[in-house]
């Protein structure tokens, strides 16, 4: 790939799999069920960004901020002067819309648009170079009919295009599920999409996530475990095939008899 700007996204073997991150520029759907992680990878994404000097907003519709900041509190990533100094902004679109006198269930087709408007005037306006809405289904779950949804994702779509930002939209999807969004329209605006899921080990839920495209990129689409941690927040970790067990087996087998720890950095599929 050449003269593509990348946007590294502060998972560093992601970035690696992306050849250094999402392209300049890109909307990228992160799915995945409740709990696997994506607001935590959003929020790591916009620290990343701010560490660097790029400015960014984070609009939620699910978590009131008071709970989120208190949940990110606990990660090595978070930095509450960033978010003081303004280079990450958390913005509660609940309260937008309180503040423009719209029903907080129910949208029509006039509300989603002036909502799309105010988010397009606060990114412009910050100058943000990477912006997150958490969640996309939540959003277009006030919207009253499918005819709205679709009108709604293409309009936001169309402006996305054309912000000078690298976007990111979670999607949420019920548990062991193989589909991209609630919709099935919110993959076809998105320059990439990242899935993550589940895979159920011996009784024990292995985080996983995979690049399932990306536009712009030559990238891989291995699945990888996904830890995520207070230290390191989000990391990935090569899932090894069954094809590679006995070797792993046998490695734990010398380890123990030479009296040490089985190598953390792998997990077996
Ligand atoms: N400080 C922490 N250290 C380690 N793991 C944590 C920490 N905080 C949260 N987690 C893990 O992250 C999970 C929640 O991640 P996150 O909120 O990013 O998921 P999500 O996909 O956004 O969920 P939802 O769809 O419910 O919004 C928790 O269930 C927990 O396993
Ligand atoms: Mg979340």
């Amino acid at each position: 790939m050449t003269n593509i700007e990348l946007c590294s996204t502060g998972i560093e073997e992601l970035d690696i799999q992306m050849s250094g991150g999402f392209p300049n520029g890109s909307t990228v759907l992160l799915t995945g069920c409740s709990g696997s992680g994506k607001t935590t990878l959003c929020m790591q994404y916009l620290f990343e960004g701010a560490r660097k000097g790029e400015r960014g907003v984070f609009f939620t519709i699910t978590e009131p901020l008071f709970k989120l900041t208190k949940n990110l509190e606990g990660f090595s990533f978070y930095d509450k002067k960033l978010i003081e100094s303004g280079m990450v902004n958390v913005i509660d679109l609940r309260i937008i819309s309180e503040r423009l006198g719209l029903d907080a269930e129910k949208y029509t087709v006039e509300d989603a648009g002036a909502l799309l408007d105010i988010l397009k005037d606060i990114a412009n306006e910050l100058d943000v170079k990477r912006l997150v809405i958490d969640s996309i289904t939540a959003l277009c779950y006030r919207l009253q009919s499918r005819e709205m949804i679709r009108d709604f994702i293409f309009k936001l779509g169309t402006s996305l295009a054309v912000m000078n930002c690298t976007t990111m939209l979670t999607s949420e999807v019920p548990p062991q599920t193989y589909k991209f969004s609630q919709y099935e329209i919110e993959e076809f605006i998105s320059d990439g999409i990242i899935f993550v899921g589940d895979i159920d080990r011996r009784g024990d839920l292995i985080r996983t996530l995979q690049v399932v495209k990306m536009r712009g990129t030559a990238h891989s689409r291995t699945k990888f475990a996904m830890n995520i941690s207070a230290e390191r927040g989000i990391e990935l970790v090569p899932l090894l095939k069954s094809s590679d067990f006995d070797s792993v087996l046998m490695e734990k087998v010398h380890s123990s008899l030479r009296g040490m720890d089985m190598p953390k950095d792998k997990v077996i599929l």
